[in-house]
């Protein structure tokens, strides 16, 4: 039977989406994999029911790709995927619920404070973020809790920007997570399972070139970014940012792939961002990149997951 890789949807996303998909279907063609690709949209249920595939494999970025809905869909036809299952996913998409999460387990993650849109506006903005700053400090990050490819964040340096920061991640998202701003080195860890054993893969470092901040552009731009891989760590940092992906995936009960985003500050200790359940899989993505750096091949990497779903 066939695969089919959802990419797509409609989220904030879909563009990136659109785009990993492609890549995954070129990839996984070139294995001879039987794949087509499909858009999630209002024709999907239908589309589903009536050929359904042998396995799915969900390339879908944002709400609903990675908030687990779709694979709640998935679930009830009764279709094998790859990838987290849905609770999972709702747990690891919700930034401060998935930082509770490795905080028990025992990972360091920036202090924060999740701010929803309507306590922001009842309690009058100047006084909440008067008190968020006395509590964090600056500088901080501000983010969608949930969010991808860091749409509607920015680094605030000063109280003073705080409000178009909150403006801006409101345009994305009902709740915003403000972080205390670690600066050192930004890392992805990719951790896939091989015969259902996660490995980590090396790590990504990103070094963000014109603006210094690994955006939008930064991040879908070719030639925007300077990527490293194996990041230039000493044993130690490198060992721990590892650990930190392997307990991340573990802890949130994450299924066959999983990217980890952290910080290595200046005293070389490792501090957890997130967690991605679909990773980006386009041409300046990270785990393409670290697979590479593992002298893996993204198609024969995703055969092989999507083959362990086949029985
Ligand atoms: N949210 C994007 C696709 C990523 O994490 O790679
Ligand atoms: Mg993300």
């Amino acid at each position: 039977g066939h695969v089919v890789v959802l990419a797509g949807g409609l989220s904030y996303e879909r563009e990136v989406s659109l785009r990993s998909g492609r890549r995954v279907m070129d990839a996984l063609r070139a294995m001879e994999v039987d794949v087509e690709i499909r858009d999630a949209d209002a024709s999907l249920l239908a589309a589903l029911t009536h050929d359904p595939p042998d396995v799915v494999l969900p390339v879908l970025h944002g709400a609903s790709g990675e908030d687990g809905a779709i694979r709640d869909v998935l679930e009830l036809l009764d279709l094998r995927y790859v990838g987290a299952r849905p609770d999972a996913c709702r747990v690891a998409w919700d930034k401060p619920t998935a930082k509770a999460v490795v905080r028990r387990a025992g990972l360091r993650t920036p202090r924060s404070v999740a701010l929803p849109k309507e306590l922001f506006h009842d309690l009058g903005a100047t006084a909440v973020l008067d008190r968020v700053v006395a509590q964090l400090g600056l500088p901080l990050f501000v983010k969608p809790a949930r969010g991808g490819s860091a749409l509607g964040t920015s680094v605030v340096r000063e109280a003073a920007a705080l409000p178009t920061a909150m403006m801006g991640c409101f345009a994305y998202g009902d709740t915003a997570l403000i972080e205390q701003y670690v600066s050192g080195t930004e890392l992805a860890i990719s951790v896939i399972e091989r015969d259902g054993v996660p490995i980590a893969l090396p790590a990504v470092e990103v070094i963000p070139g014109e603006s210094g901040i690994y955006d939008y552009t930064a991040r879908y731009d070719a030639g925007d970014t300077e990527f490293i891989a194996p990041a230039r760590l000493p044993a130690k940092a490198a060992e721990q940012a590892a650990d930190m992906a392997f307990t991340a995936h573990r802890a949130l009960g994450l299924r066959d792939i999983s990217r980890t985003d952290l910080i290595v500050d200046d005293e070389g200790q490792a501090h957890f961002l997130e967690v991605n359940v679909a990773p980006g899989m386009t041409e300046t993505s990270l785990f393409p990149r670290a697979l590479s750096a593992a002298h893996l091949d993204l198609g024969s990497a995703l055969r092989d997951l999507i083959a362990r779903r086949r029985f």
